[in-house]
């Protein structure tokens, strides 16, 4: 069915027929023409006539979040206007005006004195608004051959890339702590749990090292994550590329930058860097909720295993005997709403059609957020593990008999017995202790040579926790040895400077 081309009816939020002295006009295109000539202040305003409704303005604009990306949007545009003058398109004293210019912008937000004027609709018009107050229609030059789309992919690319570099020095102290209570504290012994139910004997420092490891490889992680986000789009253009002889390789060495980006409709619209910071963001996140959460046990009154120090602990209002994990919870709490960011920028991109849509501008307030949370919470969570105590008795006191079973069922084994059937007469030897109502360790030899014909006089050997853990010396387990041996390994990757 062919449908014949209708006047558009704009209708505003009220239900009222839009009057903002828009017409439509029968001579044009079909655009709408404003009935008073305004003279448009935005940057893009030459196609318009009519201004922006204020309620869109206010939605439209991102001003408010993305000024943060101040300094890289100022660095970018400095060595795009070095890039220019290169290409012939500025002459040298252009550039130069244009770059000290910009050095002036930096110097006001430095200063906390750039002041953000209404129309500024984001941190690039905002910051290419104020250089043309500064140096005059020279700084019209400036966006020669790029678009908002390469800039704000490159703005933002900059600025997770010092981010990075941040939370990286902060994993790695946190790492460094772990490491150094696991070397300092390294014959505690504790007991190890599955199901939360108490398992086999193991020592605080491998719990320690437990969480380093998953640390170490976030730390990992990262470094690989900053091969993809430091990449350049710069030179993109709008989409389609840059139609002067700009050299990107050398804009992108000038930025620091390890290439450019080899297609320009990818370029501009790829966020897979945002998405993966937001993975990765939230996997440290998740490393620390689930230490958090041991910690968070082991500090309970009926573990008793660590008090937390003062400083990372919080009263109650109404019970005055009270000292809550706050500063674990947190920790804990705070990775459920990064991952939040993750899944939602997740849903943002997912149905978007090449290449740049608006829905992009929507990658910066999950990303801030994601950032600015991780790297407050890994201090946090150094300084918690830092300062808490270990009490040693208590950790003591809650290995029980039963965790050293599997220590009765190796014995057997050692004796050349099937592992199977060892582990039904260790299993009968636990019930036979229940119902006797005497802990395992006082099972006479005679109780237990009628579960299995193996046992001798020094099955008694086994009732030692120390040695149930020291038994555990292959490659990763809790003896001390290969204890020591984790913590060498992550001591030499400390001690490694972590690649840019
Ligand atoms: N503020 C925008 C963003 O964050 C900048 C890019 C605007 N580009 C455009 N074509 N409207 O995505």
């Amino acid at each position: 069915m062919q449908t014949s081309p209708s006047p558009i009816r704009k209708v505003s939020p009220n239900g009222l027929l839009w009057n903002n002295s828009c017409q439509y006009s029968s001579g044009g295109a079909g655009r709408f023409r404003s009935e008073k000539h305004t003279v448009s202040t935005k940057l893009w305003g030459g196609r318009f006539s009519g201004a922006l409704d204020p309620l869109m303005e206010e939605f439209n604009a991102s001003i408010d979040f993305d000024r943060r990306l101040w300094l890289a949007d100022i660095r970018g545009s400095q060595a795009y206007a070095r890039a220019l003058a290169a290409a012939g398109l500025l002459t040298e004293k252009e550039a130069e005006q244009i770059v000290s210019g910009l050095e002036r912008v930096a110097a006001e937000w430095r200063a906390g004195q750039f002041e953000i004027r209404a129309g500024d609709e984001d941190i690039h018009t905002a910051n290419e608004r104020r250089l043309t107050e500064l140096i005059g229609p020279v700084a019209g030059k400036l966006h020669t051959g790029r678009s908002r789309n390469d800039q704000v992919a490159t703005d933002l690319r900059l600025w997770l890339r010092e981010e990075l570099t941040t939370s990286e020095q902060q994993l790695r102290t946190l790492i460094g702590v772990s490491v150094e209570r696991a070397a300092t504290e390294i014959d505690l012994l504790m007991p190890g749990y599955t199901h939360l139910q108490p398992a086999q004997p193991t020592r605080w420092s491998h719990w320690l090292l437990s969480h380093a490891w998953a640390w170490q490889r976030d730390a990992l992680r990262l470094q690989d994550l900053q091969k993809r986000v430091n990449l350049m789009p710069l030179g993109n253009g709008a989409l389609a590329g840059n139609p002067f002889p700009i050299d990107r390789d050398r804009l992108a060495q000038d930025l620091g930058f390890s290439a450019p980006t080899p297609n320009s409709l990818d370029g501009v619209s790829d966020r897979d860097f945002v998405a993966e910071a937001l993975f990765w963001a939230t996997m440290t996140m998740l490393h620390i909720s689930r230490w958090a959460e041991d910690l968070i046990i082991y500090s309970s009154r009926e573990f008793g295993f660590v008090t937390l120090a003062d400083a990372y602990s919080t009263g109650s209002s109404l019970m005055p005997q009270k000292k809550n994990p706050d500063s674990l919870e947190l920790l804990r709490g705070k990775a459920g709403r990064v991952f939040g960011n993750m899944s939602g920028l997740l849903m943002t991109l997912k149905g978007l059609p090449s290449t740049y849509n608006k829905d992009l501008q929507e990658d910066k307030e999950p990303l801030f957020d994601a950032i600015d949370t991780l790297t407050g919470a890994l201090p946090i969570a150094a300084g918690a593990l830092a300062t808490l105590t270990v009490n040693r008795e208590n950790m003591a006191r809650a290995l029980v008999p039963e965790m050293l079973a599997t220590d009765l069922a190796e014995y057997l084994v050692r004796k050349g017995v099937p592992f199977r059937e060892t582990h039904h007469a260790a299993g009968a030897a636990v019930a036979l202790t229940e119902s006797q109502g005497i802990p395992l360790t006082e099972l006479t030899l005679e109780a237990l040579r009628t579960l299995h014909p193996a046992f001798e006089e020094d099955v008694v050997s086994i009732w030692s926790y120390e040695r149930s853990v020291e038994q555990r010396d292959a490659r990763g387990g809790s003896s001390r040895r290969a204890v020591q041996e984790q913590i060498d390994e992550l001591l030499l990757w400390l001690g490694q400077p972590a690649p840019v």
